[in-house]
């Protein structure tokens, strides 16, 4: 911050930098040398296994192999195949986890199984502030079931321990909180749910990835995630639903398409769902989709969870004190304490738009959450410490410059 370009040196980051053993994972990544991404909690970036997957999957399986690529190249195997790449992340046994669909389905799949196992009993919970289409997904079965069989109550953050009581069939939450980051305890929710006789659905979308998950320990019910953010497997990814394995035969999912039935290429009339996690299917696989979000996940093979959660707390630390030594005027939303926060840390503003369309004109990239949010992820495989420095000091330029407050930023662009 003492010369007039953040991009030069910085001596304190530097030298938690040098300390950092994941500072070489952003080599994995096809990412500009000085692009500062503070976004990879929504895209994920491109590692840089997937533009050869691709083009191996387009020249020579699609081009000249054609149709004998769901057989020969393994297309029809790869929900399962991803799946059971996905599985460790989310410390799932094998055949428990299945990439399909996108994250909004597989929700309405698994609370839809989960309100049958339930008899169709008691209310569905979720927190307010949930991501909304969570929200839309249990409003979407409570309007589609028979008038008043289904209720969906929503109870404010600070308000949850206390909703859960026996009247809950379900417990629909996200693991971490979009707008704020704030991370829930899951061992401890899921274990309150289940005393109370209900049912879990965690959203994982912003918890995969970047930490140690330990969905068969808790005993957690179901999960679903996208593939696009920590996972990186690219924009539109398939997402992924985890069904604990003493559920999967228990119901129907409720979207009978004919690659969750048993024998789709019987062609027969009468659906009959495949045993296990295969039901958990409905149509055709986006092929290309999965094969970069299988390419991607190769860059989980040799890492260790805990050392990339450990990155992430520190980079989110070193982000909220610095801004907080240098007095900028951004509020920290995000809990303080790293031990309760994701991957983001995220600050208000009353001009939260233009502070973030500024910084990505200089390099910086983070996002806007309506109202008044600016948030900042935190993606410790290609974050450096010197990425959270020069960041800050970007900031203070911006707001030194009065940067934000350009008219071109009165008008929001349709993505934030
Ligand atoms: C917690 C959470 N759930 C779900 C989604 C989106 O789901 P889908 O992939 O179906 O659009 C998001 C997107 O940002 C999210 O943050």
């Amino acid at each position: 911050m003492k010369t007039d370009d953040p991009r030069a040196s910085a001596p304190v980051s530097m030298e938690l930098d040098l300390k950092d053993v994941l500072a070489s994972w952003r080599e994995r990544f096809e990412l500009a040398k000085d692009e500062i991404y503070l976004d990879g909690n929504s895209l994920g970036p491109m590692p840089n296994s997937v533009p050869a997957a691709l083009e191996t999957t387009l020249r020579s399986h699609w081009q000249n192999h054609l149709i004998r690529s769901w057989n020969d190249h393994g297309w029809i195997d790869l929900p399962i195949t991803i799946g059971e790449k996905i599985a460790p992340l989310l410390g799932a046994a094998p055949g428990q986890v299945i990439c399909t669909d996108s994250t909004s389905i597989n929700l309405f799949k698994a609370l839809h199984v989960a309100m049958q196992i339930q008899g169709w009993k008691g209310s569905i919970l979720s927190e307010a502030d949930n991501f909304p289409t969570d929200l839309y997904m249990a409003e979407n079965l409570r309007a589609a079931a028979p008038e008043g069989s289904v209720v969906f109550d929503v109870v404010a953050h600070d308000d949850l321990i206390d909703a859960i009581d026996e009247t809950v069939a379900v417990l629909l939450l996200s693991h971490v909180n979009f707008r704020t980051g704030a991370l829930h305890d899951l061992a401890d929710l899921t274990a309150r749910a289940h005393r109370m006789g209900a049912l879990v659905i965690w959203d994982l979308s912003h918890s995969a990835g970047v930490m140690r998950l330990d969905l068969d320990a808790n005993q957690v019910d179901f999960a679903v995630g996208c593939g696009y953010k920590f996972l990186n497997g690219g924009p539109g990814a398939p997402g992924y639903i985890y069904v604990a394995q003493r559920h999967q035969n228990r119901a129907r999912q409720p979207l009978w398409g004919w690659m969750g039935h048993a024998e789709p290429f019987e062609f027969s009339g009468r659906y009959e769902p495949a045993p296990g996690i295969k039901r958990y299917l409905t149509g055709t696989p986006a092929i290309l989709s999965m094969v970069a979000l299988d390419a991607a996940l190769a860059i989980f093979e040799d890492l260790d969870l805990s050392v990339v959660r450990q990155k992430s707390m520190d980079l989110g630390d070193y982000l909220k004190d610095l801004i907080a030594e240098s007095g900028l005027p951004l509020e920290l939303l995000s809990p303080e304490d790293a031990e309760t926060r994701g991957s983001q840390v995220s600050f208000t503003h009353e001009q939260a738009y233009g502070v973030v369309q500024a910084m990505i004109e200089l390099g910086v990239i983070g996002d806007f959450r309506a109202p008044n949010i600016v948030r900042f992820g935190l993606n410790p495989l290609i974050n450096s410490f010197q990425d959270i420095e020069r960041a800050v000091a970007f900031l203070a330029r911006v707001f030194e410059r009065d940067l934000h407050l350009q008219a071109r930023f009165d008008e929001r662009k349709r993505v934030t």
